[in-house]
């Protein structure tokens, strides 16, 4: 089987630590890059706690950290969900690890050279790397096959009314990845919503192993949704769109992001009907198959230690 060569751009963060998990076990992928963006935490955090993923699962893959701040914005994070550490709950055990020299738009280019075949880019934070790699880099482009977001919501928001938090954090990174004419999918809240991980798969998590146990103590304090109703899986569905497409049903439309709006800043202004006679530039994911989603993620993480 050959596996698809991808770069992770995370904000672990409760859910991408079990995006992290399935990147880095699922046979059909293969984990060439990590970089860290602030988003739920700070940069720091979310580099430390990348860091500690690698160290626990004994793993090698290079992490470079990325942009402390929003293009224009300040931070706003996400503590509220995801613990002040960003990954509340779990005592990782401590290490030596560092990462690259290099700024993460810095190792991204350098790993797209480096590759033969084109990458893929899987975001699952606030894209203000990616805006800085194409301003910095614009032929980049052609050494990146597409780019798979958790991101956005032809819907409603859960950041602000009408916003989703990776895109409402830098409004103005996210327009310029989707006027970029990169091939974009985007699974937003409209599939990322349904992702829920049931309250009876939860309690079997500490009989799976140290991952299991970890993942456990972390989602005991995650907050969207909770260990009883069943929580909200939003990064780990830009993992299953790469591995099992087939659970997503998605429309290929044009998509805006509004930066003006000072109540829609960050909104992803999903064209399905074609209204503004633009040229599509997403396929953006509308449905899912939620018992298919959840057998493939007990499978995928059956598959870590
Ligand atoms: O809206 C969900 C997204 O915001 C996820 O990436 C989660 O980790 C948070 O960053
Ligand atoms: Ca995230």
């Amino acid at each position: 089987m050959s596996r698809t060569p991808i770069i992770l751009d995370t904000d672990p963060g409760i859910d991408d630590a079990v995006a992290i998990a399935a990147a880095l076990f699922a046979p059909q992928l293969d984990l060439r890059l990590i970089t860290t963006v602030a988003g739920n935490v700070s940069v720091d955090k979310t580099t430390r706690n990348a860091l500690q993923l690698m160290h626990f699962w004994d793993k090698d893959v290079p992490v470079a950290q990325g942009a402390a701040t929003p293009l224009v914005r300040k931070l706003r994070d996400a503590a509220y969900v995801h613990g002040e550490s960003g990954m509340e709950g779990y005592a990782f055990v401590e290490h030596q690890r560092h990462p690259l020299e290099l700024p993460a738009f810095e190792a991204i280019w350098r790993a797209l050279n480096a590759s033969e075949e084109p990458l893929t880019l899987v975001t699952i934070g606030p894209l203000t790397n990616i805006a800085l790699l194409l301003t910095q880099y614009p032929d980049c482009k052609s050494k990146i096959k597409r780019l798979v977001m958790m991101g956005g919501s032809a819907g409603r928001g859960n950041f602000t009314p009408t916003a989703e938090f990776n895109i409402a954090i830098d409004p103005e990174a996210a327009a310029r990845v989707f006027e970029s004419g990169l091939e974009i999918v985007m699974c937003g809240l409209d599939v990322t919503n349904q992702a829920m991980l049931s309250p009876a798969y939860l309690e079997t998590l500490p009989h799976l192993g140290q991952t299991g146990k970890m993942l456990h103590a972390l989602f005991s304090h995650y907050r969207s949704g909770s260990m009883t109703t069943g929580l909200r899986m939003h990064d780990l569905c830009a993992i299953a769109w790469l591995v099992k497409p087939e659970l997503f049903t998605t429309h290929s439309c044009f998509v805006a992001v509004e930066t003006h709006g000072d109540y829609t800043a960050g909104t992803t202004v999903v064209d399905i009907e074609g209204r503004l006679s633009r040229q599509p530039n997403a396929s953006v994911a509308l449905g899912l198959n939620v018992e298919g989603f959840r057998q493939w993620v007990a499978e995928v993480l059956s598959l870590a230690p």
